[in-house]
């Protein structure tokens, strides 16, 4: 989520790290900072703000300082303040890092540091407790400090230290974020991804899950989990800056898809206690009388963030028998809605700046009612007004269809149904414990859609597609809101006319459009519905339209009926949405590829609408 870059060597560190830090800044950032090694001490200069704010407040002081690492936030534990901001140091400023990802058991480590070793801590982050530890194991080698201090840890780790102690030397580590170094003449780099890299070298060491890593001017020496000393090959970067800051991927779009299953997992992480297998949302306080009282949810959002709120209706409905409402925010602020005592409303926003989701938020809070926020930006405005938030950890979406924030909100709502049926006992132990082994399995599943052969699966169809100017997505029960999901995301980038519609409404009025070859995309996952929707398919098939069908393995009956299908891995019907509607992303995606479009930044959209 954030930027960190790391340097050693003969150059003016600053520069370097200031110059790395801009390029990473496409990844959206609250805050910055940098730690530099000067005359045997750390200097620590940094805080809320952009790059350009830290570079103005550097000027020429630091010129001929040569080691240092620095750091672009993108604020997840604690507000974007200036004492949130990395590099975090100890208490005896001997020790400064900057860290990517999360420690998630910091409540319990800064407790024991606090009460038990007398430490004093300066930011509401997780990351300053590793600075702490750091500093507690230190005896004379960072190494091996930082080796102990993450033998406490649990959590996932992008992680850069420096000590005052030890001139020249870097020391990083590697868990569930991504860490790169430079390799480069009488000088090496660190980075959290490659576009830092590309002004010094093209040579790079992508450090795996486990290793540490300890980088001098001269050296770069790479250890695996079990402390041994291991060589590793060296990867030569080919790709031009703006390929690098796509990760090498084409588009924004297309890495954002390609990231879901981490998003996926990051948003669980932490949500579900393995121990009991239960929904812990320990962020959020409401009492349990309160819950246990509830008689309506309103669930309010626009565009994706309404698709997700749809699912979210029907699954909070199934699993904790509370009956939702659910309203595009602009229509929501304008009908009047009864808003009454023992209704929650729930916002959803990726951005957390829409301005009609604000505007439904204050309108409820205004009626006395709670909110819950769903957004996936810290210190955005929707969640500093809202009464309670659950973050999603997407981390920054930038193309501006929106991919992996949409999974991630309905994992969101799949926890929040969890957690309304545990606590007012409305949910079946033994449904609870498959849905959470269902959700503990979406990562897995969604690699395995996201694989080469499944791509190379969808393009002749996309192909077909691209050469027309109207298609139909199509499915019943939880399948209808993922078509609408597909078909606004088919409109959005690849400019064809889609509509979407529950499979049972095609004879209603829309099936007077089906003729020879206009692409129909039909979602068939649900089983209780299966058949009715496969005849609803018939009834394309038989006017010669070209179905596309996404579906469930063991649902082989679905290939006898079409041209196309796309078989996902067999999930609870409940949590198949999460999976099926990533062909639909793939679908829009490759089509617009093959109309040419401006597939990041569809004609006359902005990522985030702040204006009614
Ligand atoms: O930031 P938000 O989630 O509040 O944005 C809501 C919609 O504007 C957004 O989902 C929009 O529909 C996307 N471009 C769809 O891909």
């Amino acid at each position: 989520m954030c930027g960190i870059v790391g340097y050693t060597g003969k150059k003016e560190a600053c520069a370097v790290i200031i110059d790395g830090l801009k390029k990473l800044e496409y990844r959206g950032y609250d805050s910055a900072g940098v730690a530099l090694q000067k005359n045997g001490r750390l200097v620590i200069a940094k805080g809320a703000g952009s790059v350009a704010d830290l570079e103005a407040k550097l000027g020429d002081q630091f010129k001929a300082v040569t080691v240092g690492i620095g750091h672009t936030r993108w604020a997840t534990h604690g507000r974007p303040t200036d004492e949130n901001a990395h590099p975090h140091s100890s208490c005896n400023d001997e020790i400064a890092l900057v860290h990517n990802g999360i420690i998630e058991n910091y409540r319990s480590l800064r407790q024991w540091l606090i009460d038990e070793k007398g430490h004093k801590f300066h930011s509401e982050t997780d990351t300053e407790v590793l600075a702490h530890l750091v500093e507690e194991y230190y005896a004379g080698d960072l190494l091996a400090a930082v080796r102990m201090s993450l033998a406490m840890v649990e959590g996932s780790y992008g992680l850069v230290v420096l000590s005052s102690h030890e001139p020249g030397r870097i020391i990083c580590a590697r868990q569930d974020s991504p860490l790169i170094i430079g390799l480069g003449e009488g000088e090496n780099l660190v980075a959290s991804d490659i576009p830092a890299l590309l002004a010094h070298t093209r040579r790079t060491i992508i450090l795996e899950d486990g290793e540490l890593a300890s980088i001098t001017a001269q050296k770069v020496d790479i250890y695996n989990a079990d402390g041994c000393l291991i060589e590793r090959e060296v990867f030569t970067v080919t790709w031009d800056i703006e390929a690098a800051e796509k990760g090498g991927y084409d588009h924004f779009m297309l890495k954002e898809i390609m990231e879901q299953p981490a998003a996926v997992k990051e948003t669980m992480r932490q949500r579900i206690d393995t121990t009991t297998g239960k929904v812990n949302l320990s962020e959020l306080d409401f009492t349990a009388k309160e819950l246990s009282s509830l008689e309506k949810i309103h669930i309010v959002a626009c565009g994706t963030a309404y698709h997700a709120g749809l699912l979210g209706k029907a699954v909070i409905e199934k699993l904790a028998g509370i009956p939702v409402e659910v309203d595009v925010a602009s229509e929501f602020r304008y009908r009047q809605p009864l808003l009454k005592e023992k209704q929650l409303v729930i916002v959803i926003s990726q951005s957390g700046e829409t301005a009609d989701t604000l505007a439904a938020l204050r309108l409820a809070r205004q009626k006395g009612l709670k909110v819950l926020a769903i957004t996936n930006v810290v210190g955005s405005s929707v969640s500093r007004e809202a009464d309670q938030v659950l973050y999603t950890w997407a981390g920054p979406e930038i193309a501006v269809a929106s991919t992996k924030a949409y999974l991630t909100q309905l994992v969101a709502l799949y926890l929040v149904a969890l957690y309304l049926g545990e606590t007012r006992g409305s949910i079946e132990p033994e449904l609870a414990a498959e849905i959470v082994s269902g959700l503990k399995s979406l990562p897995g599943h969604l690699k395995t859609i996201l694989s080469e052969e499944s791509l190379s699966s969808l393009r002749p169809y996309c192909d077909h597609l691209a050469k027309w100017e109207s298609a139909f997505f199509v499915g019943r029960n939880l399948d209808y809101p993922v078509a609408l999901e597909g078909a606004l995301k088919l409109k959005e980038i690849s400019y064809i006319h889609a509509e979407a519609y529950p499979a049972g409404e095609l004879k209603h009025g829309p099936l007077a459009l089906i003729v020879r070859g206009i692409p129909v995309i039909a979602i068939a996952t649900q089983k209780a519905v299966l058949d009715k929707t496969l005849s609803n398919i018939h009834e394309v098939n038989a006017r010669d339209g070209a179905v596309f069908a996404i579906t469930q393995e063991g649902f082989e009956d679905v290939a006898r009926q079409v041209d196309s299908v796309f078989y996902l891995p067999s999930i609870n019907d409940i949590l198949a949405p999460v999976l099926s509607v990533v062909p639909t992303q793939l679908i829009a995606y490759y089509t617009a590829l093959a109309r040419g479009c401006s597939i990041d930044k569809p004609r006359n959209l902005a990522k985030s609408v702040t204006v009614e």
